[in-house]
C-alpha cells in the first residue's frame, strides 16, 4: 500500500447522453490515505453513490484520473481490476444486494467465492454474523428478515474476505440506535486494525464518528471538516 491508497484527480462523471446527459461529479479533488477512516455526507443526489463506485472500481470515470494505490485504473485491465476488488474491498450497498435464493450465512460467504487468495476459516461468516447480532438467523432466507437484520447480513459479507478497504454506503441508515452504534463500533475497531474506511451517511452525528469529514454537494466536494 503506498501513503495515499485513493487518489482523485479532477473527476467528472456523467450519465446518459445529449440532451438527458447528466453531469453529476463536477471536478472531485480528493486523497485517502492508507488506514485513514472518512465519512461523506452530502444530500440524496449529490453523487455519493456515484462517487462510492467509482472508488470501488465498479464504474469508470468520463473524465479525470483514480490512482488506486499508485496506480491509474484506466490501465488496469477489467480482469485484474476485478481480482483486486474482490481481494482487497469490502462493500456495504445502500440496497444490500442480497442474494434471495441462499440463506444468511451463505450470502455472507459469497465473496470467498469469487476470492480464492483469501484464507478465510469455515467459522469466518458465523463469527462475524455473531458480531452483527444475526448468529439466529443463519438459515433464513434475505425475504425473511427485516431491513435492519439484512444491512446487518450486508456488514457480515462485507468484512468477510477480511478486506483492506471498506466502501459503506449508508451501513447504518435503517438501523436502530443501539444497532447503529454496534455498526459504528466495529468499524471503529476495523479502523484501529489498519483498514481504510470510507463511508457515506445522511447522519451527522454518525459521520462525526469519522476521523474525517468530506462534505460533498452538487457534484463538488465543498468543504472539509477536520
Ligand atoms: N446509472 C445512472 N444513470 C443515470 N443517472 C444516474 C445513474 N446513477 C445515478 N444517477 C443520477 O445521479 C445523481 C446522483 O446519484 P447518486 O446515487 O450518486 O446520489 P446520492 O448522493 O447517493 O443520493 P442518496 O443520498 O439519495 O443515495 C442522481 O440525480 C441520480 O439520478
Ligand atoms: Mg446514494
Amino acid at each position: 500500500m503506498t501513503e495515499s491508497v485513493i487518489q482523485l484527480v479532477g473527476i467528472h462523471k456523467y450519465f446518459g447522453e445529449g440532451d438527458a446527459r447528466l453531469h453529476v461529479l463536477k471536478g472531485i479533488d480528493l486523497s485517502i490515505r492508507t488506514g485513514e477512516f472518512v465519512s461523506i455526507t452530502g444530500q440524496s443526489g449529490s453523487g455519493k453513490s456515484t462517487l462510492m463506485n467509482l472508488l470501488g472500481c465498479l464504474d469508470r470515470p468520463t473524465e479525470g484520473a483514480y490512482l488506486l494505490d499508485g496506480r491509474d485504473v484506466a490501465t488496469i485491465g477489467d480482469d485484474e481490476l476485478s481480482e483486486k476488488r474482490n481481494q482487497d474491498i469490502g462493500f456495504i450497498f445502500q440496497s444490500f444486494n442480497l442474494i434471495p435464493q441462499l440463506t444468511v450465512v451463505e450470502n455472507v460467504e459469497v465473496p470467498l467465492l469469487y476470492a480464492p487468495g483469501v484464507k478465510a476459516g469455515p467459522g469466518r461468516a458465523k463469527e462475524l454474523l455473531e458480531a452483527v447480532g444475526l448468529s439466529h438467523r443463519l438459515g433464513h432466507k434475505p425475504s425473511q428478515l427485516s431491513g435492519g437484520e439484512r444491512q446487518r447480513v450486508a456488514i457480515a459479507r462485507a468484512l468477510v474476505n477480511d478486506p483492506v478497504m471498506l466502501l459503506a454506503d449508508e451501513p447504518t441508515g435503517n438501523l436502530d440506535t443501539q444497532t447503529s452504534e454496534d455498526v459504528l463500533d466495529l468499524m471503529r475497531d476495523l479502523h484501529r486494525q489498519g483498514r481504510t474506511i470510507v463511508m457515506i451517511t445522511h447522519d451527522e452525528d454518525v459521520a462525526a464518528q469519522a476521523e474525517r469529514q468530506v462534505h460533498i454537494r452538487d457534484g463538488v466536494i465543498l468543504e472539509e471538516a477536520a
